[in-house]
């Protein structure tokens, strides 16, 4: 079993470079007792730089060029990425791919973290629920082309985040309950085993992102088929994310 991973995507917050500074020591501070989880902050870009990573704590960036260097005014590269110590990358964000990015350009995206060895963490899921199964080919369709020209060996150190549009930004009362979630992680590794693989599939870390709070972590975690969460508003508040750590690490 893959160490579990809580990420936390800090999205345009906060507003000062000083609270930035406060709420990552302050997240590392409760970071400091994990033993069975790596915790990791994707602060707004303009923060990196002055987050130090540490063994608890490890560094995400919420977005990344598809090209290496040259000609792209307001982007920045997997190699700078990797030059400011970062380890891990948000690739297609559902609040990214409202801005027009495609699964074609994310896979060039993944390609371009893959190659700098930094670990890509692919954000996947359906707008809505139906009951006619569009939704599971919406999912699909992400997958097979997000990771589309990606060899079967670099595909096992992706993270999947399972991410449901509808659940983003609400509240733990209206996240996908454990049922769905342990549903919807079976059909993204039987898409995967297709891929590359039942053996290469397995080693693929699948988390959950979409109103994980404190009351829900524990749930989701024990019943839910993942080994970690991309948490959004919840990351914000220090309490309740380190709540979320505890009951991650907890789970073992
Ligand atoms: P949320 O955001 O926890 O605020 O729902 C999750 C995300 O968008 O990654």
């Amino acid at each position: 079993m893959a160490k579990r991973l809580i990420i936390a995507n800090w999205k345009m917050n906060p507003a000062t470079l000083k609270e930035a500074r406060a709420l990552f020591q302050a997240t590392k501070k409760k970071a400091s007792t994990v033993a069975r989880a790596s915790v990791v902050i994707a602060p707004p870009s303009v923060y990196l730089a002055f987050c130090k990573p540490s063994k608890k704590v490890l560094l995400g960036a919420q977005n990344v060029a598809w090209a290496d260097k040259g000609a792209f005014t307001g982007e920045i590269s997997a190699v700078q990425l990797a030059n400011l110590n970062v380890t891990y990358v948000i690739v297609g964000h559902s609040e990214r791919r409202f801005l027009g990015e495609t699964d074609e350009i994310i896979s060039k995206k993944i390609k371009s973290v893959l190659k700098q060895s930094l670990i890509p963490v692919l954000c996947i899921g359906e707008l809505e629920r139906d009951n006619h199964g569009a939704y599971l080919r919406m999912v699909e369709d992400q997958i097979r082309k997000s990771l589309a020209g990606i060899g079967r060996e670099s595909l096992a150190k992706v993270v999947i985040a399972y991410e449901p549009v509808w659940a983003i930004g609400k509240s733990s009362d209206e996240a996908v309950n454990s049922h769905k979630l342990h549903e919807m992680t079976i059909f993204i590794r039987k898409i995967l085993s297709g891929m590359c693989g039942r053996d290469l599939a397995h080693k693929v870390q699948i988390i959950y992102g979409g109103s994980v709070e404190a009351k829900n972590a524990l749930e989701l975690i024990q019943n839910g088929n993942v080994s970690g969460f991309l948490v959004g508003h919840a990351s914000l508040d220090i309490k309740g994310f380190g709540e979320i750590v505890k009951a991650v690490d907890a789970r073992g």
